[in-house]
């Protein structure tokens, strides 16, 4: 058996019928976009508001992922301020405020960790209100979370999602438009992220011959056969004249029909189910485990969770064990060079603290009573 957190094909619950009662326009509401990724989504919500502002001073969690740079650092008139958040990934409000008064902040960035939500979100939201301060909800961990029946992502003034975390997808993103902002045919949308869309592709079937047959050296060992497919790939975009997306330039691009398909054909329910039930299970068995420690110790009512995560002194040996006996948990997220790069070590030194120590298991819809019991015994090995 061989576990991963990528969610391949066995997931998405396709039975020929929308077997879920919530479709694809009644949670991203009706001025949505469905892009190729995140990212897009992240560039398009910017562009809008430079179209309108014609400059940002954006304020982002000190705690992201950095693939968020991509679609941010090649805009122009883009300045960013990070906020601080303690070491249970809460924002630090004193310095939020601060940082907003400091640096007349017009937009704030909120990441919803791992589908739970800040204890202040609501408070925060309302001074954002009052102050006019433009909110993006990255919701890109978090799809499928409610606060008060409503889904996260409505509450500020764009949602942005990354729908391959949830689904067995070759591409998918949005962004939900919520308030002030409409679509703009000024910005440039491609057709097909053709290369993104066949590296998906390719991962997603190097999922199925992991469920199928127990292929693990798809992803795992010193031969993974994603990477070098991957790496080709590259090799061939890079010989083609057609631009690739860097640091300096951004090309969005919308979902490709296929993953279109997929999607509204996607069990919800059963995701949501699945996800819950196994958070439980595993928050029950591993609550009295000395050697972690919690972000979330409890599963609130209308929260979707993405991975169970918890911290641990030496992650990166720990982690080491786990892939010995196949199982592979996520860090979300590494620091890397452009953490280091714009996120101050000592100002920012929770943050930092809790990439170190992070690790996350799959509670994903794959993640079945025989996965679950092995992934069960594995930790109960390694860590009790
Ligand atoms: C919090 C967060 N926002 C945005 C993104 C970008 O999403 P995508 O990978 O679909 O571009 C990611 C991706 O990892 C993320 O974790």
């Amino acid at each position: 058996m061989f576990i991963t957190n990528k969610i391949g094909p066995r997931a998405n619950g396709f039975r020929g019928h929308t077997a879920s009662d919530i479709t694809i326009s009644e949670l991203f509401g009706r001025d949505n976009i469905l892009f190729s990724s995140g990212r897009d989504a992240i560039y398009y919500a910017l562009k809008l508001i430079l179209e309108k502002k014609g400059s940002i001073r954006i304020l982002l969690p000190s705690y992201l992922c950095s693939s968020i740079f991509e679609s941010i650092l090649p805009l122009k008139k883009v300045s960013i301020y990070f906020y601080k958040l303690n070491k249970n990934l809460q924002i630090d409000t004193t310095d939020l405020l601060k940082k907003i008064k400091r640096h007349q902040i017009d937009v704030l960035y909120i990441i919803h960790y791992f589908g739970f939500i800040d204890l202040q979100f609501k408070e925060i939201l309302k001074f954002c209100k009052i102050h006019q301060i433009i909110v993006i909800e990255d919701c890109a961990v978090s799809l499928f979370t409610k606060l008060d029946g409503e889904y996260l992502g409505s509450f500020g003034d764009f949602g942005i999602f990354s729908l391959g975390k949830y689904f067995s997808l070759p591409d998918g993103g949005a962004l939900k438009i919520n308030s002030g902002f409409t679509k703009s045919t000024k910005i440039k949308v491609g057709r097909l992220n053709r290369s993104s869309f066949f590296r998906g592709l390719i991962k997603q079937f190097l999922l199925y011959l992991i469920e199928k047959f127990n292929f693990p050296y798809a992803f795992y060992g010193n031969n993974q056969l994603y990477f070098k497919l991957k790496f080709l790939i590259q090799k061939i975009k890079s010989l083609s004249a057609r631009k690739s997306n860097n640091l300096f330039s951004y090309q969005p691009f919308y979902i490709s029909k296929f993953s279109k398909y997929i999607l509204s054909k996607a069990d919800i329910g059963q995701l949501i189910k699945i996800r819950r039930a196994n958070f439980e299970v595993f928050l029950s068995i591993f609550k009295n485990f000395s050697n972690i420690s919690f972000l979330y110790d409890y599963l609130p009512e209308q929260t979707c969770p993405f991975l169970f995560p918890f911290l641990v002194k030496n992650r990166d040996e720990i982690r080491g064990k786990f892939l010995d006996l196949r199982i592979e948990p996520a860090i979300l997220w590494r620091s890397d060079k452009l953490w280091e790069k714009f996120i101050d070590k000592e100002e920012f030194s929770n943050s930092y603290w809790v990439s170190k120590q992070i690790l996350c298991l799959p509670i994903h819809q794959n993640i079945r009573e025989r996965e679950l019991n092995y992934i069960i015994k594995v930790v109960t090995e390694i860590l009790k």
